[in-house]
C-alpha cells in the first residue's frame, strides 16, 4: 500500500516581522517562524506545541493562507499556494480560533453564520440548499435544530466553539487548523470538544494541525508532535516516541511540568534557570542554551541541526 498523498506539506516556512522603527528607533525584524518542516496526512493529527510566543500562530496564519510567508514552501492538497492559487486554496483550510467569541460574528444567527460560506462560494446553491446543510452540520457538530435562529451570546463558551466548529466544515475543508481551540473552556466542556473532533476527524476524513500549548490534552489526540521554541521546532516524531522519551531537553522539562502528560508518570519537575530569550535578540547557538542544564561551549557557538534517531531533535546532547 502506498502513503496517501499529504494534504499539507510546509517546507523551510519562515515569517519574519519587522517591528519598531520611527524616529529615534531603527526598525529590528522579529523571526516569528523560521526553517519548519513537516507534512500532514489525511486523517492525522499533528499537535504544535510550545510556549507563548514561539511562533504556533503565526505559524497556523501562515497554513491556512491568512498571512503570506516570508520564505519557504506551502503545499495544500496537492497544490502549491502561489497568489493565483491562494483563492481556491483558502477554502480547502480552514481555522478554529481559541475564542470562539471573538471569531463569531456576534449579530448573526446561528443559520446566518454557517449559510456565509456558502453564500460566499458557492453561489450555484438555492437559500434553501444553503439552509438544509446549514442544518446537517448543526446536527454534525452537536447543535439542535432550534438553535439555527438564535445569536452566540445566548450559547455557553462550548457551544460557541461547535458553532465556529461547523462554520469551519461548512466548505468541506480537507485540513482543518485548530489555533488552542479548548484552552479558553472549561475542563469538563474541554473533553466534549475534543471528543467531537474526534468524532469527525473519523468521519470526515480531517487532517487537524492541533496548536496548544497543554500537553495534556495533545497527548490526549495527536499523532505526531512538533515542539517548537522561539520559532523553530527543536523536536519532532510521533507522539508516543516523543511523549515515552524526548530527546531535546526542552521537551523533556515541558514534559516534567506537565505530570499527566507524561506516560511515565515522573513527578520530577524540572526547573528552568533563565527567562525566554526575546525574540528580537535570539542568541547564537543553540536558542535554548542560555536555560539549559548541559550546555557546553559548543552549544553557544553553533547551532544544532534538528536531525538523529529515533527521531529528529534540535540538539547536540541529546537525551538517549
Ligand atoms: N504581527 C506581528 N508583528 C510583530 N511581531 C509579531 C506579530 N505576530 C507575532 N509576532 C511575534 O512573533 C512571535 C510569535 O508569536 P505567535 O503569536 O505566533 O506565538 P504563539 O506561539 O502563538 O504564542 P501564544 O501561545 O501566546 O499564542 C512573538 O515573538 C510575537 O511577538
Ligand atoms: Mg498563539
Amino acid at each position: 500500500m502506498t502513503a496517501p498523498e499529504p494534504v499539507l506539506i510546509a517546507d523551510a516556512l519562515g515569517r519574519d516581522y519587522s517591528v519598531g522603527g520611527g524616529l529615534f528607533s531603527q526598525a529590528q525584524t522579529v523571526r516569528a517562524v523560521a526553517e519548519t518542516s513537516f507534512t500532514l496526512a489525511p486523517g492525522r493529527t499533528l499537535a504544535v506545541v510550545g510556549e507563548s510566543g514561539c511562533g504556533k500562530s503565526t505559524l497556523a496564519r501562515m497554513v491556512t493562507l491568512i498571512e503570506e510567508p516570508t520564505s519557504g514552501r506551502l503545499v495544500i492538497d496537492g497544490t502549491e499556494a502561489r497568489p493565483e492559487t491562494w483563492a481556491s486554496l483558502r477554502t480547502s483550510v480552514q481555522i478554529v480560533f481559541q475564542d470562539p467569541y471573538g471569531s463569531l460574528n456576534l449579530r448573526q444567527k446561528v443559520g446566518t453564520i454557517l449559510e456565509e460560506p456558502l453564500k460566499i462560494n458557492r453561489p450555484e446553491l438555492s437559500a434553501r440548499e444553503r439552509a438544509e446543510r446549514a442544518r446537517a452540520m448543526m446536527e454534525l457538530v452537536g447543535l439542535r435544530p432550534e438553535h439555527y435562529d438564535r445569536y452566540p451570546h445566548m450559547f455557553s463558551g462550548g457551544q460557541r466553539q461547535r458553532i465556529a466548529i461547523g462554520r469551519a466544515l461548512m466548505l468541506e475543508p480537507k485540513l482543518l487548523v485548530l489555533d488552542e481551540p479548548v484552552s479558553a473552556l472549561d475542563l469538563s466542556i474541554q473533553s466534549q470538544i475534543l471528543n467531537l473532533l474526534m468524532d469527525l476527524q473519523e468521519r470526515l476524513g480531517l487532517a487537524y494541525l492541533f496548536i496548544s500549548h497543554d500537553l495534556s490534552v495533545v497527548r490526549h489526540l495527536a499523532d505526531d508532535v512538533i515542539v517548537m521554541y522561539l520559532g523553530r521546532p527543536v523536536e519532532t516524531g510521533p507522539k508516543d516516541a516523543v511523549f515515552s522519551a524526548p530527546r531535546h531537553p526542552y521537551t523533556k522539562a515541558l514534559l516534567s511540568a506537565t505530570p499527566s502528560a507524561d506516560p511515565q508518570g515522573r513527578r520530577e519537575r524540572i526547573k528552568l534557570s533563565g527567562e525566554l530569550p526575546s525574540p528580537l535578540a535570539v542568541p547564537p547557538g543553540c536558542p535554548f542554551a542560555p536555560r539549559c542544564w548541559k550546555t557546553q561551549d559548543k552549544c553557544r557557538e553553533e547551532r544544532p541541526r534538528l536531525e538523529g534517531e529515533p527521531h529528529p531533535a534540535a540538539c547536540f546532547f541529546p537525551e538517549n
